[in-house]
């Protein structure tokens, strides 16, 4: 069994990092854990009332079990959350543990590669345009019944990107020994294709 292998994958928002890595997950049989429902979780419990680091220090994971967190309202102030140095602080343990497993690991996230797992024996950064990935959340949300407009959708996605690649600690960047994928006019399948490929080079 795989022990310590860990794949850091980072990007904005909707870029297609959740779908590559649960896929990359399956393919190698490695765990995932999608470290933005971390953030979205503490930002549902400070709409809620609590205290951001708080809510972050209390965290437990049946807290990430919650299909409310996928609300655009819960992702902005994820990303307001985000921004707190002793938010981010309370979940390091919690992310780093994960990485270690025996087995093998994906994290997906913005400071995976960067601050949280350095040492990752795969990087990649995925990115699309701001239209394109806004139009991949609509149809998310729409088709999940949600009274939203592409507009306020592409509006929401640069104010997190904004905020997410201009906050101090542990800013959205690509690490510099990260593989940047850009999936703006790359199906799905072929993104996928290219991460396997470069995985199965470090295994
Ligand atoms: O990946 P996501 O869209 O679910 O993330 C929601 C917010 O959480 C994102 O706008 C910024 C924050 N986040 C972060 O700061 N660091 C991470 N590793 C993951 C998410």
């Amino acid at each position: 069994m795989i022990s310590g292998f860990t794949v850091a994958i980072d990007g904005p928002a909707a870029s297609g990092k959740g779908t590559i890595s649960k896929a990359i997950a399956a393919h190698f049989g490695f765990a995932h854990l999608d470290t933005g429902l971390l953030y979205r979780a503490v930002g549902a419990k400070v709409l809620a009332g609590m205290e951001p680091t708080q809510a972050a220090l209390e965290l437990v994971p049946d807290d990430l079990e919650n299909d409310a967190l996928r609300t655009p309202a819960v992702a902005q102030e994820a990303s307001k959350v985000a921004a707190i140095p002793t938010v981010r602080a309370a979940l390091v343990d919690f992310q780093r543990s994960f990485a270690a497993r025996a087995g093998g690991a994906v994290l997906d996230g913005r400071d995976i590669g960067t601050v949280i797992c350095p040492e990752a024996q795969v990087k990649l950064f995925v990115t699309a345009s701001a239209d394109v990935r806004a139009s991949r959340r609509f149809t998310e949300l729409s088709g999940k019944g949600m009274d939203v407009t592409f507009e306020d959708v592409l509006s929401d996605v640069l104010a997190r990107d904004a905020r997410d690649m201009g906050r101090v600690d542990a800013p959205l960047r690509p690490a510099e020994d990260a593989a940047q994928i850009d999936t703006t006019d790359m199906a799905i399948a072929d993104a996928v294709a290219a991460a396997v490929a470069m995985i199965d080079t470090k295994i």
